[in-house]
């Protein structure tokens, strides 16, 4: 097992080591995103109503992954949760899926990894995990004061299908595009069903999610070398070279959506919509793009190998396990394991030996959301 980085390595280079699992690593470009979302969650919380948390004040971050990216945003939501209300007993409500590193998770909270914790500087703060996906409610009924998440709800509940010639629903047209679009859809109101039960009258939510902007951006795609046709131009390098299979190609698939502004309140602003119907209301919406910190770094440094070293870990993180669930099983795991350290060290070579226009700038949807009181 690797050793976490030290306190002191603060470039955009280090990364938040977890331990074991595949979500635990949270690259500094994703608190970035948590960190420009503060005043929306200040905010969320000046809006709820006194009276419903005179007893207990319940914040959560759903797909929390192991929490290190929104350790500041939490320990400044706690003090401004009892700026209104001194003393008042937050809970914490940490959830993820079931497969998520908790443990990596409740080191972090408790200052037992790499960062400061929150908790040193509060009393009366009760951090919880739970298992329990967004796909279901987590929370009891009318128990949740202000929930919170960032870069986790673009996730599937499940993959509806393979993307012929491409990784990602940005790549995919017609029939395959309709099934990745039905299935988003479907997935995006069952969220805002779930936290419409969870959330107390005059509760809010604020949701920072991926998104597909008005100029047709979105993560890894913002003029430069787009990052999901390098990974399916990639894959079909290794196709053509017999490295994989055709199958194994095709299911390269990563279980994702994309929302537009538009798609994303929809559910919010039609009153015919079952989130609408339960009580939910859009308070505010916007796009916004968050410069790839190690792109950054690069406008400034100029080493090609040490952006390319820098830059791989990140993007590997979130879909290397998609990836390798695509290869065949019957392969060896150490045959598996060849081929995925081989494609992403293909990638890297190519982004040292050009670096221009790689990167992957975030691309979010910031949405602030109410259940009327
Ligand atoms: C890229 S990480 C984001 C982590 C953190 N919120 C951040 O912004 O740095 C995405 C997280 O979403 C979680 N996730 C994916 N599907 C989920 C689901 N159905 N329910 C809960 N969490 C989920 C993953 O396990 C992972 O921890």
């Amino acid at each position: 097992m690797e050793s976490p980085p030290e306190k002191a390595a603060s470039q955009a280079e280090a990364i938040t080591m977890s331990g074991g699992g595949v979500y635990s690593l949270a690259t500094i470009g994703a608190k970035h995103v948590i960190d420009a979302a503060l005043p929306l969650v200040e905010d969320a919380i000046d809006a709820v109503p006194e009276a419903s948390f005179a007893e207990g004040f319940t914040l959560a971050d759903m797909g929390c992954a192991d929490a290190g990216t929104s350790l500041d945003m939490v320990g400044a939501a706690i003090a401004r949760i009892r700026s209104r209300v001194p003393d008042v007993p937050v809970t914490v409500a940490y959830t993820d899926q079931p497969r998520n590193d908790f443990n990596a998770l409740m080191t972090n909270v408790h200052g037992l990894g790499p960062f400061d914790a929150y908790l040193d500087d509060h009393d009366d703060v009760f951090p919880l995990a739970s298992g329990t996906s967004f796909y279901r409610q987590a929370l009891p009924p009318e128990s949740l004061h202000v929930g919170f998440s960032a870069t986790a709800m673009h996730w599937l509940s499940d993959k509806p299908g393979d993307i012929d010639g491409h990784v990602h629903m940005v790549g995919a047209t017609g029939a395959d595009l309709d099934r990745f679009r039905a299935r988003g859809h479907a997935d995006w109101r069952r969220i805002l069903s779930h936290r419409a039960a969870e959330l107390v009258p005059g509760g809010r939510l604020v949701l920072v999610n991926f998104c597909i902007d008005d100029e047709g951006r979105h993560l890894g795609s913002t003029g430069g070398v787009d990052m999901f046709d390098t990974f399916a131009a990639l894959w079909q390098e290794f196709l053509d070279e017999g490295r994989i299979t055709d199958a194994e190609a095709r299911s390269m698939t990563l279980p994702q959506y994309y929302n537009t502004l538009e798609e994303f309140t929809a559910p919010l602003v039609d009153a015919d919509e079952e989130a609408h119907r339960a009580g939910l209301r859009l308070v505010h919406a916007e796009t916004r793009v968050v410069r790839c910190p190690f792109a950054a770094d690069f406008e400034q440094h100029g080493d090609a190998e040490r952006f390319a070293h820098a830059y791989l870990p990140t993007i590997r993180t979130w879909n290397e396990s998609t990836f390798a669930a695509g290869l065949d099983p019957s392969r060896s795991v150490d045959e598996r394991g060849r081929i995925i350290e081989d494609f992403y060290g293909t990638y890297r070579d190519r982004v040292a030996a050009d670096p221009e226009g790689h990167g992957m700038d975030y691309v979010h949807a910031y949405l602030v959301i109410e259940k009327v009181a």
